[in-house]
């Protein structure tokens, strides 16, 4: 029954997904890509309001924690709009601790640098009492989510999380649709919450929960059509967790990587770290049978949810997925791009500190800067010690060029390295036979190095940082600028 579990078992050690699960299934005629168009105009409003929300959520066992939320009502609130909407955003900061700032950051979205919403790097954060405001036109479809860009180890550990889903990418419609959010929870036999950051974590894979949910409850069964092809949106949402997600005997196709779609592969069994998106294809099991969905990486194969069926089988013919449109995104210009390395290390001591510092008409607080740095990218640890002017970029692109970032883990650790305001495009990894494919977040395995493209967007100045939230606040985060 369990089969991925031989190779899967103890997982760290383990070089990556084998290449069977990159085999692409489905249509012979999916090289013609279809190019997906806006469906909507107008503008979607959006109320935020950041405060404590004391919540008993189903995995809570009975207890109630004090959460950070973004609206009263819902735990992770899941924003849609459709494709060529635009999304105005009031947001408040209604935190309950003194100098406790915000910004929020549309994770994986290609808009303006103005409204990335990076402390001190785009604007000003706001405090608690104050209101911000975004506006954009979300460029691509796709699953993304939004989240605060500081003390994002506690606000990610308190549940300040919220999808965006962008729509407008399905050539047929699939049954149904499920959005699943991953994340744990830090608690102690007391029933509050532990620290959410520990030296301990911070300078090694990051410090985990005790409590695994998905949705806010653990191994939920969710009601599912019978014999259907259902579409679930997967998010791992935790501050920390690297998992390996796959069903046990079931057809599922991977229709999507961090929103963007890509010719259906096998599922077999994927690969993510935190903040890391998967758009999956599942044919559903028969009236009162269910499907199991396994992360494969912890140290017992874990039931993430099950999807139990109910109701007359909807389909009869097999398993055939359908791909979804595409953006149209500027393409690598593979054979003229500059090759840019960057080192992932632990921090070198004496290494040259960046400094970082306020851009021009902004203050800087005190929030956002860990006291503390364990990792750098290229020697570089940020924040640092001294923040007084801001410290250079870690490399500058010129918009419309295409570059080839040359990512090199020299950590025994898994590294999910995200970038702003672009997409990468996936080339090859040292250690695994990985497909072509376009994400925000790109996982490193410990001693990898992968090459991916990429065509400089918008000018501004764009995070690029591990998303393992310690990692990023212990110094693996820095900026690339476009010019
Ligand atoms: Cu979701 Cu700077 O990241
Ligand atoms: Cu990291």
């Amino acid at each position: 029954m369990l089969r991925r579990r031989d190779v899967l078992i103890g997982g760290a050690a383990f070089a990556g997904s084998g290449a069977a699960g990159f085999l692409s299934v489905g249509r012979k005629a999916q090289a013609r890509e279809v190019l997906a168009q806006p469906i909507a105009h107008g503008v979607e409003s959006l109320a935020l309001d950041l405060a404590e929300r004391p919540t008993a959520l189903p995995c809570f066992n009975g207890k109630t924690l004090p959460l950070w939320t973004f609206q009263a009502g819902t735990t992770f609130p899941i924003v849609r709009v459709k494709l060529g909407e635009q999304l105005d955003t009031v947001f408040k900061n209604d935190l309950p601790r003194e100098g406790e700032v915000a910004s929020i950051h549309w994770h994986g979205l290609r808009i303006p640098n103005t409204q990335d919403g990076v402390p001190y790097l785009t604007q000003q954060p706001i405090a608690p009492g104050g209101k911000g405001h975004y506006s954009f036109v979300p460029p691509d479809t796709g699953s993304f989510f939004f989240h605060t860009h500081c003390n994002s180890t506690e606000h990610f550990g308190r549940g300040l999380i919220g999808a965006l889903i962008v729509e407008g990418d399905e050539i047929e419609a699939p049954d149904a649709e499920y959005v699943l959010l991953m994340k744990d929870w830090r608690i102690g036999s007391d029933g509050k919450f532990l620290p959410f950051s520990t030296d301990e974590g911070a300078a090694k894979g990051g410090t985990p929960g005790t409590i695994r949910s998905v949705n806010g409850a653990t191994s939920p069964v969710i009601t599912v059509p019978s014999s259907a092809n259902i579409r679930i949106r997967f998010y791992n949402l935790d501050p920390m967790r690297i998992s390996e997600i796959g069903f046990e005997d079931a057809e599922a196709a991977i229709i999507a990587v961090d929103g963007n779609g890509l010719p259906p592969m096998t599922f077999e069994s994927w690969r993510m770290g935190t903040a890391m998106r998967v758009d999956i294809l599942l044919r559903t099991a028969a009236p009162g049978k269910s499907v199991k969905l396994y992360d494969y990486f912890s140290a017992q194969p874990f039931v993430l949810a099950e999807f139990k069926s109910e109701g007359r089988p909807k389909r009869t013919g097999g398993f055939d997925p359908v791909p979804l449109k595409v953006m149209p995104f500027p393409k690598l210009d593979e054979a003229n791009a500059q090759i840019i390395p960057f080192e992932f290390s632990a921090t070198p001591t004496g290494a040259a500190i960046a400094a970082l510092g306020a851009g021009p008409g902004i203050q800087l607080g005190p929030l956002c800067l860990a006291k503390r740095t364990f990792w750098a990218i290229n020697k570089q640890a940020w924040p640092g010690h001294d923040h007084q002017n801001l410290g250079p970029p870690l490399a500058t692109l010129k918009s419309g060029q295409s570059y080839i970032f040359e990512l090199d883990n020299t950590t025994p650790r898994s590294h999910p390295i995200h970038i702003h305001g672009h997409t990468f495009e996936v080339l090859n990894s040292s250690k695994r036979r990985l497909p072509r494919f376009r994400c925000d977040t790109v996982l490193l395995i410990p001693n990898e190095r992968i090459q991916v493209g990429l065509v400089a967007g918008l000018p501004g100045k764009w995070m690029f940082h591990c998303h393992i939230l310690e990692h990023q606040e212990a110094g693996m985060m820095g900026y690339i600028e476009v010019v």
